[in-house]
């Protein structure tokens, strides 16, 4: 990176040569629209707008720090996954990335099925009225209160994720006097390009069964054993913010392996197989995500051809997408509290939020972009470090970005791309509240989880 192509003063010009930032956009006005949910704009004041209405109208009246989801977007991309993978596959969104009832009725509406991962998401999803037979149930270690809440229920599907589950799942089915319809969790040993708290794939790690050393083929010969059972199908996620499609190629030739020893050993065909979640979002301009369309058919491509080699019938086949349906519909709106500029550093930008409503800068490094929303401005850039309110300086949200250098106290900035696992991730440390989230379409903006107030932290403290 040259220094010449910079054209912020010589304040800034060590950092730099050695940063991991990308050099200022030419215009710091302009919104990326990779990066914001699909109804986001600046209007001729040059207040950026979504869904129509202003960020400073949205301040005004819900304050900040505030999750602003675009609810056009959201269901958009929930057509988008539903027409690309079409009736011959099952899109299930997972609940993890951002679960409340508004989301429930939106993946209603626009017919997708809901993966859920704990009595809690399992709760959240019944109480909004989502069939149960449409719910599958994840997780490595439910309880047994769970797993009879999801068997009561209904649901469509229980993952099993160990061999103790497969008998627990079995007996208290067997009890309800149900065959309840199940899946088998497998590793599949591929090494996911992401963060390795987030991979999932690989053997040494909590989640599923290996397919290696005969595990999961074992699993199959004892779920198939079991009355209470009815083994429809293997799933495997490899893991999340995933943007290079060879890794859920290699899972879904391993998948169809097991699968065919399975015909050879038992003489069945499992009817079903779930690839999981884990498509990558733009979270900054270098990031290129995959559309749905051209995920769809290279899945449906590698699936065909390796059943066609093997002489099976051509399985269903179930995804599970979280961060990639929510993850961009939605920003972080702040105010700008302190400005410290720290010479030959960097400015530090400190807003009304942090680490309680973003873990995950501080968790994963992840890397996001902001943007001042409330105007516009002529400025120059200058390199910027926004910092949350929290006792520690690790509270980091964005670690670097451009801001322009007359960034004042009152301004209002927005962090994109936080749809997925933000709110879903957000806590009380430091007895923070967490912040609500906005939905927005056409000119109005309605509240689908409140902010917490001081009563809710007391009501909880019961001492
Ligand atoms: N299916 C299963 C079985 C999963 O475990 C996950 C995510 C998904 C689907 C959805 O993955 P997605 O499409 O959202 O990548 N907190 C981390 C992400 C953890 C993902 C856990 N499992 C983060 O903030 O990056």
């Amino acid at each position: 990176m040259s220094r010449s192509a910079h054209p912020a003063g010589p304040r800034h010009a060590d950092v730099y040569t050695e940063g991991h930032y990308s050099a200022p956009a030419e215009d710091l006005n302009t919104l990326d629209e990779k990066v914001w949910a699909r109804t986001v704009g600046r209007n001729a004041d040059g207040v950026v707008t979504v869904g129509g209405i202003e960020v400073t109208r949205l301040a005004e009246e819900f304050g900040t720090p505030a999750y602003f989801l675009d609810e056009d977007d959201f269901r958009a991309r929930c057509r988008a996954w539903a027409d690309a993978f079409g009736r011959d596959a099952d899109v299930f969104y997972a609940g993890k990335a951002f679960l409340s009832r508004a989301v429930v009725k939106w993946l209603r509406e626009e017919g997708l099925n809901l993966d859920v991962c704990s009595g809690g998401e399992l709760a959240t999803a019944l109480a909004a009225g989502m069939p149960a037979e449409r719910i599958a149930f994840h997780g490595n270690n439910k309880t047994a209160e769970e797993i009879e809440r999801a068997v009561e229920a209904g649901v469509g599907r229980i993952v099993l994720d160990s061999f103790q589950e497969i008998v627990r799942v079995a007996h208290i089915a067997q009890s309800h006097g149900v065959r309840q319809p199940v899946q088998i969790r497998v590793t599949v040993g591929v090494e996911a390009h992401t963060h390795e708290f987030i991979a999932t794939a690989h053997e040494d790690q909590k989640f599923g069964i290996a397919l290696a050393d005969g595990q999961a083929a074992e699993a199959v010969r004892r779920a198939l054993k079991l009355d209470g059972l009815e083994l429809i199908g293997i799933h495997s996620h490899i893991g999340s913010q995933i943007f290079d499609m060879a890794g859920f190629e290699v899972s879904a030739r391993r998948v169809v392996q097991l699968l065919a020893e399975v015909r050879d050993e038992h003489g069945v065909e499992l009817p079903e197989i779930d690839l999981g979640g884990g498509l990558g979002i733009a979270y900054t301009s270098e990031d290129d995500p995959r559309e749905p369309q051209e995920i769809a058919k290279a899945l449906g491509e590698i699936v065909s051809r390796e059943c066609e080699a093997a002489g099976l019938a051509t399985p269903r086949i179930s995804v599970e997408p979280g961060r990639a349906i929510v993850g961009p519909t939605a920003f972080t709106l702040y105010e700008v509290g302190t400005i410290k500029p720290l010479e030959g550093l960097r400015t530090y930008v400190s807003v009304d939020g942090g680490m309680s409503d973003n873990i995950r800068t501080a968790l994963y490094d992840a890397e996001y972009s902001v943007a001042l929303v409330s105007r516009t401005s002529t400025a120059e850039p200058m390199l910027a470090r926004v910092v949350g309110k929290h006792c520690e300086s690790g509270d980091i949200v964005v670690k670097d970005a451009f801001l322009p250098a007359d960034l004042a106290p009152g301004d209002l900035v927005a962090v994109p791309a936080t749809g997925a696992y933000c709110r879903a991730m957000a806590s009380n440390y430091n007895h923070a509240l967490r912040p609500p989230v906005v939905a927005v379409r056409d000119g109005e903006a309605r509240v689908i989880v409140r902010r917490e107030t001081e009563e809710d932290l007391l009501r909880l403290d019961v001492g």
